[in-house]
């Protein structure tokens, strides 16, 4: 698959086939393509919670309001961003770059068949403590967002468009 099929192919999936594996391999691929992506003076800062324990899915769903579909899901991937991996230049990028990993991840889920939802944490600071204390990370890291991940249960397909008006030409 090329990157423009995928590109138009991936959509939020909520749905998925609860009892379908997903591989260890494959979690690594994804986030082989996280650690591809571009970042602010290549600082990096990020780390990744690969969740596949089903008690603390659930625990999620209950703290997050909207990630129900971890509920079927095979697992998730919260991304962390590492406030202290920054310099002078690179400093206030991490939203950034944390974005750019998660959307790799995204397109890579794509060509592996695997279907995904990216649930915002950061910037609300409720949520980024809830996960913090859930998973007893360090005030340097930042729960980005929960990534779902499993097989789809329902159909692929794009559900953006291109829109003429939102193009700002200077010829
Ligand atoms: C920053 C961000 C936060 C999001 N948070 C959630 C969320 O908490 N729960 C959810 O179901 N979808 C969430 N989404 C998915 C969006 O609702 C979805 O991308 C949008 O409706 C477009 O649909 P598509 O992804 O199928 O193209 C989020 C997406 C982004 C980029």
């Amino acid at each position: 698959m090329n990157v423009t099929e995928a590109i138009k192919r991936r959509k939020s999936i909520r749905s998925y086939k609860a009892a379908a594996p997903v591989t260890d391999e494959q979690i690594k691929l994804l986030l082989e393509a996280a650690m591809l992506a571009p970042s602010a003076c290549n600082m990096r800062p990020w780390e990744f919670a690969v969740i596949r324990n089903r008690e603390l899915l659930e625990k999620i769903t209950a703290l997050h309001p909207y990630t129900a579909m971890l509920k079927t899901a095979s697992a998730a991937i919260i991304v962390l961003a590492d406030l202290e991996l920054k310099n002078n230049i690179s400093e206030g990028f991490f939203p950034q770059d944390c974005g750019a990993a998660t959307q790799n991840i995204l397109l890579q889920a794509v060509d592996l068949g695997l279907g995904t939802c990216w649930c915002g944490v950061y910037p609300k600071e409720d949520k980024v403590e809830a996960f913090r204390k859930l998973l007893d990370l360090p005030q340097n890291l930042v729960p980005f967002n929960v990534i779902a991940l499993g097989v789809p249960n329902e159909e692929d397909g794009s559900r953006g468009f291109y829109e003429e008006t939102k193009v700002r030409w200077f010829k």
